[in-house]
């Protein structure tokens, strides 16, 4: 059944992007898109859902209470939001028989949190869905773990600014950076947990390819970039392959890639269309 009813968690950066997307390349309106955010985020939502109109959807409702959201019968739940929206409505959402796409995958890092969901998903006949975000590849490193994987390693390279707020502030100094500086280099779980807020990548590739705990990862600070770049290489029993990616940041938060956002288009487009690429 293609989708009808619609829902979203947040009404940020990367949700504005994915449903301004499908307004404008969906065939028909859906019947309704309802968004879930916190009270002091309401008038963000209002102000989204009121830029896309009748384009998006005929009937367009902000929700402040998971109760009242579920009551608005989503299909699908697309979660845009953050780490603790994962944690909060992620269990309940799978539950109620609603499939749930996750683009914070970072918090999933979380084996607890993770378990979760999956017996949510059961109990609820509903599904988990992950998708790539801020990289791509995704399809050909699942592919060549089908085959038998031998090594993944990822390079999340960033200009020093980027890594504000991070523990690389005390390894580095940011500032007076000429040349670039390998910080870390870890598991695919380290970093999930030790710069949470850049682990979404981290966390895609450990849970498509090797797992957390073989997936090597190096974070470089690096004065020479002034966009984010994503490259992991792969070594497999099907071809030995890399991949490298240079996102743009989203204008409405610099510290997201686009590409997050319409990959999260894509999924959505993906369950209006009768064709599924
Ligand atoms: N998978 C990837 O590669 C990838 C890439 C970039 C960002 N992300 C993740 O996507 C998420 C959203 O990113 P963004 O750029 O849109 O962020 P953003 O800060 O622009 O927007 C987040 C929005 O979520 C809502 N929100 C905040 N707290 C909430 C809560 N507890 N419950 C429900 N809604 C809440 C608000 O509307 C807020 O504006 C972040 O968790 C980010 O880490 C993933």
């Amino acid at each position: 059944m293609t989708l009808q009813r619609l829902g979203i968690i947040g009404a940020g950066g990367i949700a504005k992007v994915a449903l301004s997307t499908l307004a404008r390349d969906q065939a028909a309106p859906l019947a309704l898109t309802s968004i879930l955010v916190p009270p002091a985020f309401a008038s963000q939502a209002t102000a989204l859902l009121d830029s896309l109109g009748d384009g998006l959807a005929k009937s367009r409702v902000v929700r402040t209470d998971l109760a009242a959201f579920l009551d608005d019968k989503p299909q699908v739940v697309a979660e845009c939001a953050s780490h603790t929206a994962v944690q909060e409505f992620g269990p309940p959402i799978l539950d109620a028989g609603c499939d749930l796409i996750v683009v914070s995958i970072g918090s999933l890092s979380d084996d607890a949190l993770f378990n979760k969901l999956e017996r949510a998903a059961k109990n609820g006949k509903s599904r988990l869905v992950l998708v790539s975000g801020a990289i791509g590849g995704i399809d050909a490193l699942v592919a060549a773990r089908l085959s038998g994987l031998e090594s993944v390693v990822y390079t999340g390279r960033k200009p020093p600014n980027a890594w504000r707020g991070t523990p690389a502030e005390k390894l580095v100094d940011l500032a007076g950076l000429k040349e670039p500086v390998t910080f870390f280099e870890g598991t695919a779980r380290a970093a999930a947990q030790e710069y949470p807020f850049n682990a979404n990548v981290a966390a895609t590739l450990g849970l498509a390819g090797i797992g957390f705990e073989a997936t090597r990862v190096r974070l470089v600070a690096d004065p020479g970039v002034s966009r984010n770049v994503h490259e992991f290489a792969v070594r497999s029993g099907c071809g030995d392959f890399s991949i490298k990616l240079e996102g743009r940041p989203s204008p409405d938060n610099p510290k997201t890639s686009l590409m997050a956002g319409y990959s999260v288009a894509r999924e959505l487009l993906n369950r209006v269309g009768t064709v599924v690429i």
